[in-house]
């Protein structure tokens, strides 16, 4: 008796691990995860699925989303960012949700003449309302190799990864008043596009249209599900739990030297008072 449910838990055991191994590790496959949304022909797929590109030219930029949709969970992606005078490119690559409350968590690269440094800029929306950016160099070049750029999206925080290394953490707020993103499934998006006229030094340099078509690349898309179930919404002491010791002091490390805007900090935008959330 004992031995065969044992046998049988065993099995059920094995089974369960086996299929969470293959959601977490399986790299997605482009044709199968993503629409190519927009730009005519220049986005595009290549090597049996493993790899993306999109180009922006001077008619067009381009984009791509995914077909599912996502409540929670890891997304990881690796990017090599337009290489070269990027100047004035935008490459976008964010989690939204639909409509006018609609929630986004938003990584964006603002490119660089060439040899100066890109621009992370980070943002969060809740509710339809955004405000919330932190800007950070990067400590290499993005556009020499693949990074990984991730998003943890429980029900207690969002966390913004760069090779693994936790760059933002933003909590949810609600005991506070602060709405978090926890009920509108939200699809991945990216897209490569012109925005010269605010995205490097603030719209002083102009995108150089005779290094046009620019190209952003994209490989090993990978989504871990997390289980939603019985998490303590409200205990605040869980929130940071996801980090541990060396976590937070690879956070504080990326804050200190990286950071360049917090708008927790910017007091001439707040001038009555920074957003709730923003306090300790
Ligand atoms: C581009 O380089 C300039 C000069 O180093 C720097 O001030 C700026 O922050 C860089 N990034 C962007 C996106 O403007």
């Amino acid at each position: 008796m004992g031995s065969t449910k044992n046998g049988f838990s065993l099995f059920v055991l094995v089974g369960v691990v086996f299929i969470s191994m293959m959601v977490a590790n399986v790299a997605g496959d482009f044709f199968q995860d993503f629409d190519l949304t927009w730009g005519g022909n220049r986005p595009k797929i290549f090597n049996g699925g493993q790899l993306l590109s999109l180009s922006l030219d001077r008619v067009s930029g381009s984009g791509f989303q995914s077909k599912k949709e996502y409540l929670f969970g890891r997304i990881d992606m690796q990017l090599k960012l337009v290489a070269g005078n990027s100047a004035g490119t935008v490459t976008a690559y964010y989690l939204s949700s639909q409509g006018p409350t609609h929630d986004e968590i938003d990584f964006e690269f603002l490119g660089n003449l060439t040899g100066d440094p890109y621009i992370l800029h980070t943002n969060v929306f809740t509710q339809g309302k955004g405000n919330r950016e932190q800007q950070f160099y990067l400590w290499f070049d993005p556009t020499r190799n693949f990074h990984t750029y991730s998003i943890i999206w429980k029900p207690q925080h969002i966390i913004f990864l760069v090779d693994n290394i936790p760059i933002r953490v933003f909590k949810n707020a609600e005991s506070i008043g602060v709405p978090f993103p926890k009920s509108q499934p939200m699809r991945l998006y990216s897209s490569l596009w012109n925005a010269d006229d605010w995205a490097t030094r603030g719209g002083l340099v102009k995108t150089d249209w005779s290094k046009a078509p620019f190209t952003a690349y994209y490989r090993n898309f990978k989504v871990t599900p997390s289980s939603t179930a019985s998490n303590s919404f409200s205990d605040s002491t869980f929130q940071i739990n996801e980090l541990d010791a060396y976590g937070r002091r690879r956070l504080r490390w990326v804050q200190k030297y990286f950071m360049i805007y917090n708008y927790c900090n910017d007091l001439k935008r707040f001038p009555t008072g920074v957003p709730p959330e923003c306090r300790p």
